[in-house]
């Protein structure tokens, strides 16, 4: 792995470099140097050859540091957390955090790709190599969690502040935690936990934000998406972006631990895209269509139904999409 790391060190800057050069670089010969560019292939990693001139990537690449995250990382936060895990592979980041019960509060994981990204609802999340961020942070509530479903809409407003931050306007949430620009998907949260409601318990935050979706997994997805690179013509800085993301879900997760939704609920209210609007509530079995009229405390939806009577819903397993035939 480490070989792969510095090839792909080098080939970041999106520039052509020979083999014998790659090969002088790294102190090897040069069949080992093909045989990593092999590997790094075999991750899904598109490299240009040309005769003459060598391999380049596609585009150029700001690959994940846990020293340059740190250095972003706001004084408060970094002297909170743990040094940022940063692997060039994983399964899942949330599945990596949630098989460690040696790994404590505060402990963040980062992955360049995944094999088995979760998403919500038991689906996949795309996750190749090429720049997304797939990030997971644990955090152990030692006298229980009286409200659970409300979390994962706090890490969403963390997001929405973090792509704020760097530039990126009109940042919505659909119900109850997709990160949506211009009707389209940027980014998801799926929480996951273990222990005791009523005791101490372990969250994992996962993080899930589309930099550079290349073309052959959006069209895996069923649903409008968007990517960073899109939004902004360029590929943003990754581990300041990863920083920001952390600095505001450590924020977020404090506030949520000491008032719950409380201080968000209005925040969340103002990013609601569908605040208002008629929409379709469905679970496996069963869709529900009425009027989102927002969030409550507890972080559960507030649906008016069809017949004007008031019903909240909260769950990881139910979505919202607008409802067309109003
Ligand atoms: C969703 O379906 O909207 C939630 C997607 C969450 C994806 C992130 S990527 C980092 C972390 N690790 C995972 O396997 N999933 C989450």
């Amino acid at each position: 792995m480490t070989r792969i790391h510095d090839v792909l060190s080098i080939l970041a800057d999106g520039q052509f470099h020979s083999g014998e050069v790659l090969a002088q670089k790294m102190g090897v010969s040069r069949a080992a140097i093909w045989k990593t560019l092999k590997k790094i292939e075999d991750f899904g990693i598109e490299v240009h050859r040309v005769t003459g001139k060598g391999y380049r990537l596609p585009f150029q690449l700001e690959l994940l540091n846990s020293d340059s995250i740190i250095g972003f990382l706001d004084e408060n936060v970094a002297s909170h957390v743990a040094i940022p895990e940063v692997h060039m592979q994983l399964d899942s980041t949330n599945h990596y955090l949630m098989s460690r019960p040696d790994l404590g509060h505060g402990h963040i994981c980062l992955a360049e790709m995944q094999t088995a990204g979760r998403g919500r609802r038991g689906r996949t999340w795309q996750s190749p190599f090429g720049g997304n961020i797939y990030l997971s942070m644990l955090w152990e509530f030692g006298d229980g969690m009286s409200r659970p479903g409300g979390l994962s809409l706090a890490a969403a407003i963390a997001v929405t502040r973090a792509l704020e931050d760097a530039g990126i306007g009109n940042v919505g949430l659909k119900w109850p935690n997709d990160i949506l620009v211009q009707g389209q998907k940027l980014a998801g949260i799926l929480l996951e936990m273990n222990g005791e409601l009523a005791g101490s318990c372990r969250v994992v935050v996962g993080i899930g934000l589309n930099v550079y979706l290349p073309h052959e997994q959006r069209t895996e997805i069923d649903q409008a998406v968007t990517d960073l690179y899109k939004l902004m013509g360029k590929m943003p800085p990754r581990n300041q972006l990863v920083a920001g993301l952390i600095n505001h879900l450590y924020q977020v997760m404090r506030s949520y631990e000491v008032s719950g939704l409380a201080h968000l609920q209005e925040e969340w209210l103002q990013r609601d895209v569908y605040l208002n609007q008629p929409v379709l509530l469905g679970s496996a079995d069963k869709k529900v269509a009425g009027f989102n009229r927002g969030i409550n405390e507890q972080g559960e939806l507030i649906l008016q139904l069809r017949n004007g009577q008031i019903a909240h819903y909260s769950g990881g397993e139910l979505s919202l999409r607008l409802d067309s035939v109003e």
